[in-house]
C-alpha cells in the first residue's frame, strides 16, 4: 500500500464521500419515490409536458412503457423503435399519436443508416393517411424513374415504389410516409421532403383508461417492467395493488413499498462499523 494515501488529512477528505456511498448502498431500492419522480414531465425543444406512457429525461424507467423511451439530443426529441432512431416531431397524448421521421434521410435518399421502419402491430399502427413506400437500391434492371446517388453514398442508384416489388436489388427498405405523396414516387426531391415531414403512428400498447382511474384517485401512472402491467403510484411510497390509490383517510389497501423501520438501524450499524474500521486500521 502506498502510505502517502493514508495520511490523516486524506481520511478526513474521504469520510463524507464514503458516508455518502454507504447511504446510497443502504437505501432500499423499493423506497424509490416513484410517485414524485413520475410526476416529472418530459420537456425537450418543441415537445413539452409529456407524461405516461412515455419515460426518459427526468422520468425514470418505471414511469412509462419500455418501448416509449424519449431522448433529448440538443433540443430535438428522439425515440428508438425496433433499432430505428426517429426524430419526434409531435406527440398528441389525447389522440395517442406520435409524428416521427427517420433521421437518416436529411442528407438525401442514398445512405440510409437504419434498417426497415418496423413496428410491432400490437404496439403501433399507421394513422390512416400514412402508409409505406419501398426504397430499392442497385436493382437489375433499374426502372426509368431511378435516381443516381452522389459519389460517396452507400448505394449507386435507387428508386421508390409502393406495394409488391418484382425487382432483384442489393438492398430494400420500407419507410412510412404521407399517402398523398404516393403520386410523386418518381420525383426524388418531393419524396425526400415528404420523408422529412415524417409520418404519424398511433401507440396502442397501454390502456389509458386504467391510467385515468389512477389519476382520478390522485395517483401517478407508471409501468411495472417485470410484470408488464400498469402501475399506480400513490403518495407516501405506496404502489397500489389495485389500479387506484386509497383515499387519504382510509387505511391503505396497497403494499408499503419500503421497510424504513428495518433499514434505519441497519444503516447506523453500518456507519458505526465503518467509522471504527476506518480509524483503527491504519
Ligand atoms: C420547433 O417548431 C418550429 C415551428 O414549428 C420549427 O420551425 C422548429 O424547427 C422546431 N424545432 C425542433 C427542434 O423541432
Ligand atoms: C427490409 O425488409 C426486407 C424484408 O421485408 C429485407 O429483405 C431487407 O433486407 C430489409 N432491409 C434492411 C435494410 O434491413
Amino acid at each position: 500500500m502506498n502510505s502517502k494515501l493514508y495520511q490523516p488529512h486524506h481520511h478526513l477528505l474521504l469520510l463524507p464521500f464514503s458516508l455518502f456511498l454507504l447511504f446510497i448502498k443502504f437505501l432500499p431500492c423499493s423506497s424509490f419515490d416513484w410517485y414524485n419522480n413520475c410526476r416529472n414531465r418530459f420537456n425537450c425543444g418543441n415537445i413539452t409536458n409529456i407524461d405516461y406512457p412515455f419515460w426518459g429525461g427526468g422520468r425514470p424507467e418505471g414511469c412509462g412503457h419500455p418501448d416509449l423511451h424519449l431522448l433529448c439530443e440538443g433540443s430535438q426529441t428522439k425515440i428508438h423503435i425496433k433499432d430505428v432512431k426517429y426524430n419526434v416531431l409531435a406527440i398528441d397524448q389525447d389522440a395517442q399519436t406520435l409524428q416521427i421521421s427517420r433521421d437518416d434521410f436529411w442528407d438525401g435518399l442514398c445512405s440510409p443508416k437504419f434498417p426497415n421502419t418496423t413496428f410491432d402491430p400490437n404496439q403501433f399502427e399507421y394513422s390512416p393517411i400514412f402508409g409505406e413506400i419501398i426504397l430499392l437500391y442497385d436493382c437489375a434492371p433499374d426502372p426509368p424513374w431511378k435516381f443516381s446517388c452522389p459519389g460517396r453514398s452507400a448505394h449507386k442508384f435507387g428508386f421508390i415504389t409502393i406495394g409488391v416489388t418484382t425487382w432483384t436489388c442489393k438492398s430494400n427498405l420500407k419507410v412510412g410516409i404521407r399517402r398523398s405523396s404516393f403520386d410523386h414516387i418518381m420525383d426524388p426531391s418531393a419524396m425526400l421532403e415528404a420523408l422529412r415531414e415524417g409520418f404519424e403512428v398511433k401507440y396502442k400498447m397501454v390502456d389509458m383508461g386504467l391510467c385515468g382511474e389512477c389519476t382520478k384517485s390522485n395517483g401517478v401512472c407508471g409501468y411495472n417492467w417485470d410484470t408488464k402491467q400498469p402501475n399506480c403510484y400513490c403518495a407516501g411510497h405506496y404502489v397500489s395493488t389495485g389500479k387506484t390509490c386509497p383515499p387519504p383517510s382510509s387505511p391503505p389497501t396497497g403494499q408499503k413499498a419500503d421497510d424504513e423501520i428495518g433499514t434505519i438501524p441497519n444503516f447506523f450499524l453500518s456507519v458505526l462499523y465503518f467509522v471504527f474500521t476506518f480509524n483503527f486500521n491504519f
